[in-house]
C-alpha cells in the first residue's frame, strides 16, 4: 500500500463573489473539467490512490454526486479516476492545519500528501513522492519562483541555503519563492497541529505547522518544474488559468 493523500476543499472563496454563492469554489470550471480534478489526477498520477476529501457541509453533497466513492467514468462510459475517496467534513473554515487534523484516524502513523484543491500545477509531483518516500521523517514542502510571493507562504534561507522559516503573506518577502499548496508530511504533524493556536485571521495556519517542523525536526524542498497556479485569487485568475492549461495541454496530461 502507497502513501495516501489529503485533499482540501472546504474554505469559504470570498474572494470568488457570486461564483460561489450556491456551490463550493473546487466544483468551479477550469478549462473542460471541475477544479477538483487537476489535484486528483495529480496524486494518482503519483500513486496515490487512497484519498480523504475534506470539505464543508454546505456543498459536501455536491462532492459526492460527482466523485462518489472515487471510481468516476465520463458520460462514455471511459474511466476518469479509479480513486478510493473517504470524506470528511470541516465544521467550519478553520485553516489548512485544522483540516488536515481531520484527516488523523485515516492516515494513522504513515507519511502524507496534503494538496491544496486549488492549486493548480502543469507537471506532476512524482519526483517529489519518491524523494519524501526516502526521507527518514520529517516534512517535504514544493517551491515555485515567483516575481512577488507576498500572497503566499514564502521561505526565508540562510547563508547555507537552508530553510530557516517560512513567513505567511510577508509585505516585504525576504525570498522570490512560493510555498506551493502541496506538503508532504510525517504522522507528527498531528501532534504538531494540536500545539498551535489560531493566528491574526483566525486560522490554524499550515505556516505554523511548517515552523514547527523547521524547528523540531527538518524541512526538505523541491522546486516544481512547470507552471503553478492558486486558482482562489479572483474570478479572473480562473479565466487565465483556463487559458494556460488550453494552451499547455495540462488537462492532456491530467487525463
Ligand atoms: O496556494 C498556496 C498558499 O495556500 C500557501 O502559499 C500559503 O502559505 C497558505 O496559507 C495558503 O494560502 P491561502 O490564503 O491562499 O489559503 P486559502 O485560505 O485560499 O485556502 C487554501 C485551500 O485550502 C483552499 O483550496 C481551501 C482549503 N481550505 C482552506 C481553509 C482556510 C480548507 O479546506 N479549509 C480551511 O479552513
Amino acid at each position: 500500500m502507497g502513501m495516501k493523500g489529503v485533499v482540501l476543499a472546504g474554505g469559504s472563496a470570498k474572494r470568488l463573489g457570486e461564483l460561489t454563492r450556491i456551490t463550493n469554489k473546487h466544483l468551479l470550471p477550469l478549462a473542460d473539467l471541475p477544479m477538483i480534478y487537476y489535484p486528483l489526477k495529480a496524486l494518482e498520477q503519483a500513486g496515490i490512490t487512497e484519498v480523504c476529501l475534506i470539505t464543508g457541509k454546505e456543498h459536501a453533497e455536491h462532492f459526492i454526486a460527482l466523485l462518489g466513492d472515487g471510481t468516476v467514468n465520463d458520460r462514455e462510459g471511459n474511466q476518469l479516476f479509479n480513486l478510493d475517496i473517504t470524506y470528511r467534513m470541516q465544521a467550519r473554515p478553520g485553516g489548512i492545519s485544522e483540516a488536515i487534523s481531520l484527516a488523523e484516524n485515516f492516515i494513522n502513523k504513515e507519511k502524507f500528501v496534503v494538496f491544496l484543491g486549488d492549486n493548480i500545477i502543469e507537471g506532476n509531483i512524482k519526483d517529489a513522492v519518491q524523494n519524501f518516500s526516502r526521507q527518514f521523517n520529517g516534512a517535504r514542502i514544493l517551491l515555485k519562483e515567483i516575481e512577488n510571493p507576498n500572497a503566499y507562504g514564502v521561505p526565508v534561507f540562510n547563508d547555507s541555503k537552508e530553510i530557516v522559516c517560512i513567513e505567511e503573506k510577508p509585505l516585504s518577502p525576504k525570498s522570490n519563492y512560493a510555498v506551493i499548496g502541496i506538503y508532504l508530511l510525517d504522522y507528527r504533524a498531528f501532534d504538531f497541529i494540536r500545539e498551535l493556536t489560531p493566528s491574526g485571521r483566525g486560522e490554524l495556519e499550515v505556516t505554523d505547522l511548517l515552523n514547527i517542523y523547521i524547528k523540531e525536526s527538518k524541512v526538505e524542498s523541491d522546486i516544481l518544474e512547470g507552471w503553478w497556479r492558486d486558482a482562489g485569487q479572483s474570478p479572473k485568475e480562473l479565466y487565465e488559468i483556463s487559458q494556460l492549461i488550453y494552451q499547455t495541454g495540462a488537462n492532456k496530461i491530467h487525463l
